[in-house]
């Protein structure tokens, strides 16, 4: 029987979170030989999600730098990528999203006539500036792959508007509702979970936490600091909340968010907690205030409502199920949106029903069945 090579290509903590499950079953199936290609964008936040899950790099490109630039890191992995596809060419690449990884992938795949399947594919705001240069990357992946796995019903109809041939889509939930389940699953089993950055969940147990995550580059400058004031006041403000803070690793993030929020009693930051640290502190929170995209999708499976400091989101389906709610980067509305949820227990409620518009579970078998009859 003849097996299938395919590359599997990451550089960034959610694509690692979001193919793990894939990459497991890739390696189970018979039909595959897979190679994990990283292009280490990301560094210590990626190699957190690669021990989680036992993943095994098999080709490192390793080009991250301090503080770096869009154009410098398409710059290396171009070059990377271009050397590896010249001595091992598969027969087809995952890319995922929206990254800097998987838009340039895609670009040196299609110069080296390599097939290309997109996961994720199809999310829009429909504003090239916000996110930036997420929606850039994503458009750029849609025109470029041969396979697009849409999460939901409503990214398949993005894709259909802009022509992409209706057989190549496949709505497949999104992969990232299969590495959560995973680890719950692996929760479950390991109760003894601790904190490796010396938290203790056991001393906020009387608390209300509110979780905080936020990276987004339309955020960096004027709006992290609102919303670092926002988080002042509302510690300062509510004394039965804690907020626990896992800073991202940008220095653009940790700088202005150390400096403004470092002296705050009920307020806890640490360093990026690893998957399941995270999936554990978001299943024990009050609330959750986000630019993510990933945790846009993981909170409502877990009856969490979330907060996004984002004008634009390209997942409206949680939105629309009322569990999520946008609020942008303004101190105030932040303020006001917060203490609505802490004060008035029919808001609460409301907000936090559980709802999973995002996916089964299973997107990853579909993925893989998918692929095979699209190589054979
Ligand atoms: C990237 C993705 C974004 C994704 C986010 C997830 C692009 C354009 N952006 O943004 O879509 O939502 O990852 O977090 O691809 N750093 C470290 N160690 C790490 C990771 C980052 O030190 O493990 C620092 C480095 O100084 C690096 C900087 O963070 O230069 C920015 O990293 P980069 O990947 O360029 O951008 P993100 O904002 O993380
Ligand atoms: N996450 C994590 N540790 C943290 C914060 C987030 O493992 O300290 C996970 C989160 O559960 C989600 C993913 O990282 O799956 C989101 O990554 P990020 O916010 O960096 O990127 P985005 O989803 O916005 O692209």
């Amino acid at each position: 029987m003849k097996k299938f090579t395919v590359f599997v290509i990451l550089g960034t903590r959610p694509e690692a979170i979001k193919m793990a499950p894939l990459i497991i079953q890739l390696n189970k199936n018979e039909n595959f030989i897979c190679k994990v290609v990283s292009t280490g964008q990301h560094k210590e936040m990626l190699k957190q999600v690669f021990t989680f899950f036992k993943i095994k790099v098999d080709f490192e490109l390793n080009v991250m730098t301090k503080n770096q630039t869009l154009s410098s890191l398409s710059q290396k992995i171009i070059l990377g990528l271009d050397k590896l596809f010249l001595n091992n060419k598969p027969d087809l690449i995952y890319v995922h999203g929206d990254t800097t990884t998987s838009m340039v992938s895609s670009l040196v795949a299609f110069y080296h006539q390599i097939k290309i399947a997109h996961i994720e594919a199809g999310l829009r705001t429909n504003n090239l500036l916000s996110p930036f240069p997420e929606e850039a990357n994503r458009k750029i992946n849609g025109v470029l792959a041969n396979l697009h796995f849409a999460p939901t019903e409503n990214a398949k109809k993005s894709l259909i508007k802009e022509n992409t041939e209706k057989s190549k889509i496949f709505v497949t939930g999104n992969t990232v509702i299969d590495a959560l389940f995973l680890t719950k699953n692996k929760l479950k089993s390991n109760n003894e979970l601790t904190f490796d950055n010396g938290l203790k969940l056991k001393s906020l147990k009387d608390k209300k936490i509110i979780l905080v995550t936020g990276h987004r580059r339309e955020n960096i400058g004027e709006g992290f600091i609102s919303i670092c004031k926002a988080l002042k006041t509302i510690a300062n403000r509510h004394e039965q909340v804690h907020i626990v803070f896992p800073v991202h690793l940008n220095p653009n993030v940790k700088d202005v968010v150390f400096k403004y929020l470092s002296q705050v009693n009920n307020i806890t930051l640490t360093s990026p907690f690893s998957y399941p640290e995270f999936v554990n502190i978001m299943s024990a929170s009050y609330l959750i205030l986000t630019d993510s995209g990933g945790v846009q999708e993981e909170a409502p499976s877990l009856g969490v409502p979330v907060l996004v400091m984002r004008d634009t989101t390209e997942r409206p389906e949680a939105v629309e199920a009322g569990t999520v709610k946008l609020v942008g980067a303004n101190c105030d509305r932040i303020v006001d949106e917060v203490s609505l949820l802490l004060t008035n227990k029919k808001y609460y409620f409301d907000m936090s029903k559980s709802s999973n518009p995002y996916g089964d579970g299973e997107a990853c078998k579909k993925i893989i069945s998918q692929t095979i009859d699209f190589l054979t």
